[in-house]
């Protein structure tokens, strides 16, 4: 479903046999030898999301990328799988777009936690320019996510991000704020859960 040039919202596209096997990857990815973490963002203030960046680690503190996690523990950031690769890709091209994924930022939400309205930023200044997209899949609950313009002070739209739903955001709509306002408690399908993960994949 095309909602605006450059955003796509493919729903369902993970069948509920991907998504638990997607979630229990995720799962043992977090608990490994580097492990999901609570990041601390510049002022102090604690995120409510776990957070374990892959392929790339996002430093919470200079909002910059890095191989190893000089703001929390010095560990190398793990390997991007290729089966999570090859997943976002596949979407992008699927929406129009070329997008070598070597990043992924894996956030698992429980009932509390919120993602403020913010805008994607930290890439390239060249992937940005060239509406290289963001790539998002979510796992087990669902999410109200929300969506706007260029600027802060456009109207945001909400969408539901079920479990198995990828969403593009790419080409005009690469830069649009969006955050998560909500997370609907004890909808994750069968074999995902309780929570949700988010899987948003970049290309540095
Ligand atoms: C994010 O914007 O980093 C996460 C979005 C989401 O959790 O759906
Ligand atoms: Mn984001």
């Amino acid at each position: 479903m095309i909602l605006e040039p450059g955003l796509f919202l493919f729903q369902a596209r993970l069948n509920v046999a991907m998504q638990r096997q997607l979630w229990m990857e995720c799962r043992v990815l977090a608990d490994g030898p580097v492990p999901m973490y609570t990041p601390t963002v510049r002022g102090g203030r604690k995120m409510s999301v776990g957070m374990l960046c892959l392929g790339k680690h996002w430093n919470a503190l200079t909002y910059e990328y890095e191989s190893m996690r000089s703001d929390h523990d010095g560990l190398d950031a793990p390997e991007l799988p290729q089966s999570f690769v090859e997943l976002a890709a596949t979407a992008a091209a699927d929406a129009g777009f070329v997008m070598r994924p070597d990043l992924c930022i894996m956030n698992y939400y429980t009932a509390e936690s919120r993602m403020g309205v913010h805008q994607d930023k930290d890439e390239r200044a060249e992937t940005i320019a060239a509406g290289i997209p963001i790539v998002s899949i979510s796992l087990g609950d669902a999410a109200r996510f929300v969506i706007g313009g260029l600027t802060r002070k456009e109207p945001t739209r909400p969408l539901i991000l079920r479990s198995g739903d990828m969403l593009v955001m790419g080409g005009p709509s690469r830069l649009r704020f969006h955050g998560v306002t909500r997370i609907q408690t004890g909808t994750a399908p069968e074999g995902t859960g309780p929570g949700r993960i988010n899987l948003t994949f970049r290309q540095w």
